[in-house]
């Protein structure tokens, strides 16, 4: 099954055409597959992001956090170590069987599971201090409902933060292609000046911003995704290219390191308060 996606540029913002019912059924088949493999690969790795994410949201022991789209729980289970309770919902039931393996693991006992969708959260209005996303934008249809949805169940004065990959925008059409035939479930990877929109969109005042350059191996990153036959082999070919025209036009600066190909992924952390 091929997810129906197009696009339209209005102004500055590219409009993307998914059919949502065969894209739900697509997460549900990738995110089913990268269950346990997600968390053996990232549960240790990343640390330096996570950290950098508790830098921005500036949490208390007090406070209540949500995490959206939570996959196995390792964002979750990192904050219920620095707060009082954290929820993880995510839509894949096999990811919150993950997760909850991954709490058990780490003896847990403030952190809830809840199977829901990012755009219509079953939470109410004001219920958590904050609410936090990593890795997930790129996967969603409507990214503006969910962050709409992380402010309105946030309480006044909370914070909701978004971690994601966000490419520049002169190669952002080139990272949505091989990120596609990488995870057919990637939607498109919204650049920094697009997720600031958002924001601003959604009336929420920035107020921290921090950048992280995720190094993986490309073999790695291919040995722990799920694309379909044929396509591992096209990435190579053009990680290849790339590599040769020095021109990084995937986004992700390519290099050959001891024979390897290595990446970069650039990531964003913004921070944001809803007001009082
Ligand atoms: C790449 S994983 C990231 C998991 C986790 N946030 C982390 O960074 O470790 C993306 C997750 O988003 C979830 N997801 C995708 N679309 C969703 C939606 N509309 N509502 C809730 N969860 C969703 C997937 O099931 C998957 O677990």
């Amino acid at each position: 099954m091929r997810v129906a996606l197009s696009f339209a540029r209005v102004s500055q913002v590219r409009i993307v055409f998914v059919n949502t019912a065969e894209h739900d059924a697509e997460i549900q088949d990738q995110f089913t597959k990268q269950a346990v493999p997600f968390l053996e690969r990232h549960a240790h790795s990343m640390d330096g992001l996570l950290e950098l994410m508790a830098d921005c949201a500036q949490v208390r022991a007090r406070d209540t956090l949500l995490d959206v789209a939570c996959g196995p729980g390792i964002i979750s289970c990192f904050f219920a170590q620095r707060v009082r309770a954290v929820i993880g919902l995510d839509t894949v039931p096999a990811m919150l069987e993950s997760a909850k393996r991954f709490q058990a693991e780490k003896q847990l006992h403030n952190v809830e599971w809840k199977l829901g969708q990012a755009t219509s959260l079953p939470f109410a209005e004001a219920s958590f201090d904050c609410a936090v996303t990593r890795f997930s934008f790129h996967h969603f249809v409507d990214p503006k409902t969910a962050l709409l949805e992380m402010k309105r169940v946030a309480k006044p004065g909370g914070t909701i933060l978004v971690a994601d990959v966000t490419p520049r925008e002169e190669v952002q059409d080139r990272f949505d292609y091989w990120e596609i035939l990488r995870d057919p479930s990637h939607t498109r990877a919204l650049t920094l000046k697009e997720m600031k929109g958002l924001g601003e969109d959604a009336g929420l005042e920035l107020h921290r911003e921090s950048h992280f350059g995720l190094v993986m191996e490309l073999e790695d990153l291919l040995a722990g995704s799920f694309p379909r036959p044929g396509d591992a082999e096209r990435i190579r070919a053009l990680f290849e290219e790339d590599i040769q025209a020095d021109r990084d036009e995937l986004g992700v600066s390519a290099r050959r390191d001891a024979g390897a190909i290595q990446i970069t992924y650039p990531v964003a952390v913004l921070a944001w308060r809803k007001q009082q």
